[in-house]
């Protein structure tokens, strides 16, 4: 019974965060939630007490279970104003290497950088495809798997597709080094020095760096905390400046965890389309959903979306395994891929398949969806708790990071010095943006080692931001 409850009580947990269940909602009767489930009474009253302890439910004069009110304001939608959204080169991003330094230090708190901790991963299942992949094909292991890649691996990537309603025959698929240099490759597949790109504001940082060592501009269009970028503003943006490419991550996207929703998809691809603007898609979290529904993807909607994504976040960021499929652009992208590296590491690629082949991806996405979903409420209970009254917080619907807006006048940048001197990693918020926008902003990452230390870490952030004053 222990299990049985402890799974109810995740998937409850993650619908909560995803807002499936919102504040205030009444949960399905005890008597009613068996029967969906098919589990007893008592497994599900163990469930809601479990959510009750987690500070999700609370009980209300014998009228049921509730969702629990959270006391923390939800960050709003950032105002859209047109006169700033204008084309920029994009600077000073070597400050994120220091972010990314810290999160290999065992003695950091790592609240930075968004890499899971180990007990996120199936290590013991990625040990055991490395070496059967190593002892089965030894000769091949020790060679070159040219671009685009090993055939095994770019079938199980099609077939993976194919059940999220996308359909990418495996030829149209090029095996990278992660999703960072997918997003590499279709940016210089489709772009000159100088040229225009649009992105979402806040955008994954890493996108930020790519844009600068190419010599693009970014031209930043807001995104809301529920439905990512605005398309309203993106419309603006397209009719007044001269945009190549736009760059989105519709699901999860990184760092505010949000989807956009089926229409604004659709609406998104058809803009773009009519005006001949190049759209790349960035797809790494969309395995990472707290609801059962897959998300769509772009891809699906307009077969020349360059589809960028890897298994870093959903299985292993160590093993470097991406995929990029380029429509039109894809006889390009392989040249530049061969240009750069000329393959992608042999084993990674065969163990990736082996482990895709074998069930067991899929089995550890079953467990890892509902722990992040668990990790995220997690955080967000320990930050309702410690951190001051004022902070806003993102209610992601996917992946494993939270972003916060500080009450004040805080500096984050300033503010993640101070933590790494006191022995803890987070994210500030102007390495998000081209402009350096949100300096009173971080992100947090929740798949972190949870325990005492991180608790006390929340707490000496809290403190820190407290009393703040800039050193
Ligand atoms: C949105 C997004 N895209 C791409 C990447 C890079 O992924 P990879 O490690 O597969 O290169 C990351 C990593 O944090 C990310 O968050």
């Amino acid at each position: 019974m222990d299990l049985l409850y402890r799974k109810l009580a995740d998937e409850l947990a993650g619908l909560i965060a995803s807002g499936g269940f919102q504040a205030g909602d009444r949960m399905p009767g005890v008597r009613q939630q068996a029967q969906q489930h098919q589990l007893s009474i008592a497994t599900v009253i163990s469930a809601y007490r479990q959510l009750e302890d987690w500070g999700l439910l609370e009980v209300r004069n014998r009228s049921g279970f509730y969702v629990k009110p959270r006391p923390l304001a939800q960050i709003q939608a950032p105002r859209v104003h047109v006169t700033t959204m204008r084309p920029a080169p994009v600077s000073g991003q070597d400050m994120v290497l220091q972010l990314v330094k810290a999160a290999n230090d065992p003695n950091i708190v790592q609240l930075g950088a968004a890499v899971p901790a180990s007990e996120f991963l199936p290590t013991r299942a990625i040990e055991q495809a490395l070496t059967k992949v190593a002892r089965q094909q030894r000769v091949r292991s020790a060679n070159y798997e040219f671009s685009p890649g090993a055939p095994e691996l770019r079938r199980q990537i099609s077939r993976r597709l194919a059940e999220a309603r996308c359909a990418i025959h495996p030829d149209e698929l090029i095996i990278t080094n992660g999703c960072q240099e997918a997003l590499t490759l279709a940016l210089r597949a489709v772009t000159q020095p100088g040229d225009v790109v649009a992105i979402e504001s806040p955008t994954f940082y890493g996108l930020l760096q790519v844009i600068e060592s190419l010599g693009l501009e970014a031209l930043e269009i807001p995104a809301t905390p529920q439905t990512g970028m605005s398309l309203e503003a993106l419309e603006l943006a397209l009719s007044r400046w001269p945009v190549k490419a736009c760059v989105v991550t519709p699901n999860f996207s990184n760092p505010l965890g949000c989807s956009m929703p089926d229409a604004n998809k659709q609406r998104l691809v058809s803009m773009l389309k009519a005006r001949g603007v190049v759209l790349i898609e960035d797809d790494i979290y969309s395995d990472l959903g707290f609801s059962q529904t897959r998300p769509s993807l772009l891809k699906a909607l307009d077969e020349n979306v360059i589809l960028c994504s890897s298994i870093s976040k959903s299985l292993s960021p160590g093993l470097r395994v991406g995929w990029i499929a380029g429509g039109i652009h894809q006889p390009r992208i392989e040249y530049l891929k061969y240009v750069l590296n000329l393959a992608t590491a042999t084993v990674p690629q065969l163990a990736v398949a082996e482990l895709l082949e074998s069930g067991q991806y899929e089995r550890h996405l079953r467990r890892v969806r509902s722990d992040y979903a668990q990790a995220v409420s997690r955080m967000t209970k320990a930050l309702i708790e410690t951190f001051p009254e004022g902070t806003k917080i993102s209610q992601p619907q996917g992946g494993f990071v939270i972003w916060l807006e500080l009450p004040g006048n805080i500096d984050s940048f300033d503010l993640a010095k101070q933590a790494l001197a006191a022995g803890i990693s987070i994210a500030p918020g102007p390495i998000f943006s081209a402009s350096k926008k949100y300096s009173s902003f971080v992100r947090l990452s929740c798949a972190c080692e949870w325990g005492s230390r991180v608790e006390r870490a929340l707490a000496t952030l809290a403190g820190l931001i407290q009393g703040y004053s800039p050193r």
